[in-house]
């Protein structure tokens, strides 16, 4: 049987429009579920910068939302140092924070939030970690993660990326569980205050040898140096410095 053009286009055109409609109404359908998971990935990522879940542990939604009841977000204004009432993460839309021009760096920060969500970690009522946000150039993507310090400031006791699309067995390494557990008990800054930690090329040692060094990713130098210089933007003056020193005075923790 022949069809004649107008009916093959008729027919071409009414398919799109309905693919199109089934299309658009589960994006709309389901977006209020991708924001829930986006959330929960990102807590889960938050609990994984602590090591308060293990790697390749199972964690559900009901043990994160468990876990979180002993958790505190915030929100830091980046430009004074100084926390904002406590906000819900409902309450705080990172997404639509206002951006600023990053003064100069290495980690390839251009603009930067003027405000942050930062977690703290709480027990007995008292903050024993903060979990704060950091992100930088790698060698191919912008790398996001989770910085976790003990209540002192200093000590680091996680670091996560969650966001990163360096190359997976070089760059990828990052996300490897064995790297990760080198970073707790490491120094971020220096005894006069000054950010120290860096990732340097080949083995480090442990955490009492070798304080504010980490192992090197092998092949993957410049990522590893990607590292190094968001941590060292993050640590200092015009990331969150201000904020870590005033947090230690005020005896929060
Ligand atoms: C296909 C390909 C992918 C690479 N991916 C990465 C990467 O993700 N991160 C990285 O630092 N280097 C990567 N490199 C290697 C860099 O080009 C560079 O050689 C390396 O960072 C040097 O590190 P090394 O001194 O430890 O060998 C890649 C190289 C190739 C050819």
């Amino acid at each position: 049987m022949q069809y004649s053009m107008k009916y093959i286009f008729g027919f071409a055109a009414a398919v799109c429009f309905v693919c199109s409609i089934l299309i658009s109404t589960a994006n709309v359908a389901l977006r209020e579920r991708q924001e829930v998971n986006k959330l929960l990935d990102k807590q889960k990522s938050v609990l994984q910068a602590a090591w308060l879940v293990q790697p390749g542990e199972k964690v559900d939604r009901a043990r994160v939302e468990e876990i979180f009841q002993n958790i505190r977000p915030r929100v830091l204004d980046v430009t004074t140092g100084q926390l904002l009432d406590a906000a819900g993460e409902d309450e705080f839309d990172e997404s639509k924070a206002p951006e600023m021009p990053a003064p100069d760096n290495n980690a390839g920060i251009r603009t930067m939030p003027e405000k942050v969500q930062i977690y703290e970690v709480m027990e007995d009522g008292r903050v024993t970690m903060l979990v704060l946000p950091i992100v930088g150039k790698g060698l191919w993507s912008t790398m996001k993660g989770f910085l976790a310090l003990d209540a002192d400031g200093r000590t680091i006791r996680g670091l996560t990326y969650y966001e990163q699309a360096e190359t997976p067995g070089l760059g990828g390494e990052v996300d490897n569980p064995r790297w990760k557990a080198l970073w707790p008990g490491r120094l971020a800054y220096d005894d006069a205050g000054k950010p120290a930690i860096q990732v340097i090329k080949g083995p480090a040692g442990t955490p009492e040898e070798a304080p504010y060094e980490v192992d090197g990713l092998s092949g993957a130098t410049l990522t590893s140096r990607g590292v190094t210089n968001m941590l060292q933007f993050w640590l200092g003056e015009n990331g969150y410095a201000p904020f870590l020193k005033s947090f230690g005075k005020s005896g929060r923790a």
